[in-house]
């Protein structure tokens, strides 16, 4: 079993630690041609991430042409140091030292955080499992990432998340019906507790009602987009190879014209 995991871990470094919690990860499909979207996500970074955290192998200027924002709307609206420039790199003031007396351990920078974990399921994952719990130091705990040291920073839009209670869950033939007890015919149930509810198909978290400003679809989008946005951190170059790529595409279209006439030319002056 150790050998099995052993190699594993040389194989899928990334895919092993990631499922460590054992909480299956949500599925997220990024889109990079939804500039709105990538837009949004800007907007959410800069709102309620960059005090603790930084980007900084990405500059303010590439993100704004990235984007298609004019640089003064960046400015104004997007770079909350009063000292940034445009072509400055996209840092704050938070010294490690701060952070370990404040939080316990060092925001880590986020420019290439979904390519770390392989793919931006777990980082989705991450800001939809947040749920209340007061015996952390900041009320909050999370389902993939246990005991962590960040505060729920969008707390105020999605409001308090609590982990359910146990449920008695019903068990099922592997056709999918209720399976019943042989003698008594009743039908059979387990007592399935916190995070091990989503195998079986069900959400492990209520939301307190009214406690966030936003609605819970409205909060999983402003994830998706937030999330969306630091996979093309993690990879900007994309976005010029597509367009770059397609440019070729056309090229190799038309260049396949002369190219043809060309080869018949030649196979007729050899025959
Ligand atoms: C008040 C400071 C603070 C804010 C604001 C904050 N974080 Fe964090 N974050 C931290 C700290 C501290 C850690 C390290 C936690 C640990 O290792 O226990 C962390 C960890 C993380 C991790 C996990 C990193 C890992 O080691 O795998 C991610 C992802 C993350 N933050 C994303 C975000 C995003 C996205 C936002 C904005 C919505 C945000 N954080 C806002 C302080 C903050």
């Amino acid at each position: 079993m150790r050998f099995l995991k052993i190699c594993l871990l040389l194989l899928f470094p990334v895919a092993v630690t990631a499922a460590e919690s054992g909480f299956p990860l949500y599925e997220m499909e990024p889109d990079l041609r939804d500039q709105p979207s990538l837009q949004r996500g800007a907007r959410t970074f800069m709102n309620y991430c960059i005090g603790c955290h930084t980007l900084k192998y990405q500059r303010y200027k590439r993100t704004a042409e990235d984007l298609g924002i004019p640089v003064s709307l960046m400015m104004e609206h997007l770079v909350f140091d009063p000292n940034a420039k445009i072509g400055d790199l996209i840092v704050n003031p938070l010294s490690d030292d701060n952070a370990k007396s404040w939080f316990g351990a060092i925001p880590p920078d986020l420019t290439l955080y979904t390519r770390l974990k392989g793919s931006p399921d777990f980082l989705y994952t991450y800001l939809l499992t947040f749920y209340e719990d007061t015996s952390r130091p900041f009320g909050a705990n999370n389902l993939v990432y246990e005991n962590v040291g960040m505060p729920h920073a969008l707390l105020e839009l999605q409001g308090v998340q609590q982990l359910k209670e146990c449920m008695d869950v019903s068990r099922l033939n592997p056709n999918g019906s209720q399976m019943r007890d042989p003698v008594t015919f009743e039908f059979l149930t387990d007592k399935v507790c916190g995070d091990e509810l989503q195998k079986s198909g069900i959400s492990p978290f209520e939301l307190v009602q009214g406690s966030g400003s936003l609605s819970e679809d409205e909060y999983q989008e402003l994830v998706y987009d937030l999330t969306n946005f630091l996979y093309y951190m993690g990879d900007p170059g994309q976005l010029d190879r597509e367009r770059i790529g397609r440019w070729v595409l056309l090229f190799l279209a038309f260049f396949f014209v002369p190219a043809y006439l060309l080869s018949r030319e030649y196979k007729k002056a050899m025959h």
